[in-house]
């Protein structure tokens, strides 16, 4: 590759005699495509690598965490008894369907990788040219910095945690331990997502096999114990359920938590085959096993264990194996690290995507819309990503993260929610592969809405004031950079170096 050209600042790049050109420099030679990445005017295009199981693998994969052995004690506690518990799963489950159902809407309609940036962008070309951006900037600006990483940090530390239980078994294991092994998590899954986009489908394959064997076995062992006649805990039904609403909004925080990641294919609809027709099927099919699985779950805890004995419990998944497994409860945290390892690939992978599409569309500085030439990975944005994750590591508490979390994104689910009733407004003849019956977008922005405002009116914190502070101040950096099209001028020595050390190129959409 030679890698250099005669000019300063040319940010051009040759690959197999092909010039390759960043979007402000005019392509003066046709290019043909160069090993495996079809080139067109100069941009490499990304490539079309997921099938319909790898796509539902990347949902499932995702959502499936830690969080299916570590809240079921949240949704006991707000919801008060086994049954109503057992409904707020099954109910969690159809709020993500519903969602992911007005996303394939969006994801068909709109087939960019993203997913609400995308979303959010088009939705706000209603709105006068100059505010216009301004959702999905936000968005970007929440999801890049925060969001994601905070996401990606969680995981690898739930990772961290259970990876280094076994050896400290019956003491607590010491933070930086458990943190540099998280690290280690994190810069595995971020080197495996930086190599191929093959091998990172391959690894998430592969972990969504072995998550789902992990429940598999979980509740098997729950059916041999109902089997038994051990139903007595089941059958306490709707005994001491709660009355008070705030309490049972609680139990749906910690449960729609443990389903988190329904979204995760939007972020890459430019990497499925045939995405009008893959997107909404392997939604029906990823969302609807999840839901499965976590009832299922559910029902096998509470055939070993009593409502009280898993409100004591910190990890219900480890208590469940001490009952069962005997001596093979060493299983339990090979199981929830295997279940971790794949959700943090899988939320690296989406991460990395969404840099790439807002920094395409001159929301974050362009070098982050690079994609390297061979390999087709979007390496600037990976790499950014990986290591605003490892930053969120250095504070002492990072769960604290997962209320804003939680505030941030039902914030954004509904914007989202809002964008499919304006698009129908506004584009009502575009075509739309998938339609989502109009009351499911509906019903889902309300219940965003509550998730968004119950919190603060029943318990006002400054926590919440510091979060929206926090969104608007991406504003500083909107008006003078994308309102004023201001351009840094040293950006550009470090966009020709960044690309040229990591052999990048500006990419392009390549509609399906
Ligand atoms: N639902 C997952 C869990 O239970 C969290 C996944 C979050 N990742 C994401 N990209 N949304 O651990």
């Amino acid at each position: 590759l030679p890698l250099f050209s005669n000019h300063d600042y040319d940010t051009s790049l040759e690959v197999n005699g092909n010039k390759l050109y960043n979007s402000t420099s005019e392509p003066v030679s046709p290019c043909s495509s160069v090993d495996s990445v079809p080139i067109e005017d100069g941009r490499v295009k990304v490539k079309r690598k997921l099938g319909l199981l790898s796509g539902t693998a990347l949902i499932v994969g995702t959502m499936i965490g830690s969080g299916i052995f570590i809240s079921p004690k949240g949704v006991i506690a707000g919801t008060g008894s086994v049954a109503l518990s057992l409904i707020v799963w099954v109910a969690c489950g159809v709020i993500s369907l519903f969602g992911a159902l007005a996303y394939a809407e969006l994801g068909t309609l709109i087939s960019k990788s993203g997913a609400e940036y995308a979303y959010l962008l088009e939705a706000g070309k209603t709105f006068p040219k100059w505010i216009a951006p301004v959702p999905a900037f936000l968005f970007s600006w929440v999801s890049v910095f925060v969001l994601k990483p905070c996401l990606f940090a969680v995981i690898a530390l739930s990772f961290g945690i259970y990876a280094v239980e076994p050896f400290y078994h019956g003491c607590e294991a010491p933070m930086p331990l458990i943190k540099l092994v998280s690290v280690v998590c994190i810069c595995l899954v971020s080197a495996v997502n930086c190599h191929s986009v093959n091998l990172a489908t391959k690894v998430q394959n592969f972990f969504t096999l072995a998550k789902l064997m992990a429940v598999g076995v979980i509740v098997l062992g729950g059916f041999v114990m109902i089997f038994k006649g051990h139903t007595e805990y089941i059958n306490e039904g709707f005994e001491d359920t709660a009355k008070d609403p705030s309490s049972i909004a609680l139990a749906f925080y910690d449960g729609l938590w443990a389903y988190d990641g329904w979204n995760n294919l939007n972020y890459a609809t430019e990497e499925l085959k045939n995405p009008y027709v893959n997107l909404p099927r392997a939604i029906m099919l990823g969302i609807p096993l999840v839901t499965i699985c976590y009832l299922l779950t559910n029902l096998s805890y509470l055939a070993v264990m009593s409502k009280e004995t898993l409100l004591a419990s910190n990890a219900v998944a480890a208590t469940w194996g001490a009952e069962v497994l005997g001596k093979a409860a060493l299983l339990i945290p090979i199981f929830v690290t295997l279940s971790t390892f794949g959700a943090a690939n899988g939320s690296c992978f989406t991460g990395g995507r969404l840099v790439y599409a807002a920094a395409r569309e001159g929301h974050l500085p362009e070098v982050f819309s690079y994609i390297h030439v061979k390999k087709a990975t979007p390496l600037p944005s990976l790499i950014l990503t990986t290591i605003v994750a490892i930053m969120m590591m250095i504070p002492g508490d990072i769960f604290s993260l997962i209320d804003f979390f939680s505030f941030a994104a039902w914030l954004f689910y509904g914007a989202t929610m809002g964008s499919v009733l304006i698009l129908r407004y506004t584009k009502p003849d575009a075509p739309r592969p998938y339609r989502v019956p109009t009351v499911i977008p509906i019903i889902v922005l309300v219940i965003s809405v509550y998730l968004v405002v119950a919190p603060i009116i029943q318990q006002p914190r400054i926590e919440f004031f510091y979060a929206s502070l926090f969104i608007l101040s991406g504003l500083v950096f909107y008006v003078p950079f994308v309102l004023y099209n201001v351009k840094i001028k040293f950006l550009e020595p470090f966009t020709t170096f960044i690309q040229c050390a990591l052999e990048v190129a500006p990419s392009k959409y390549a509609p399906p």
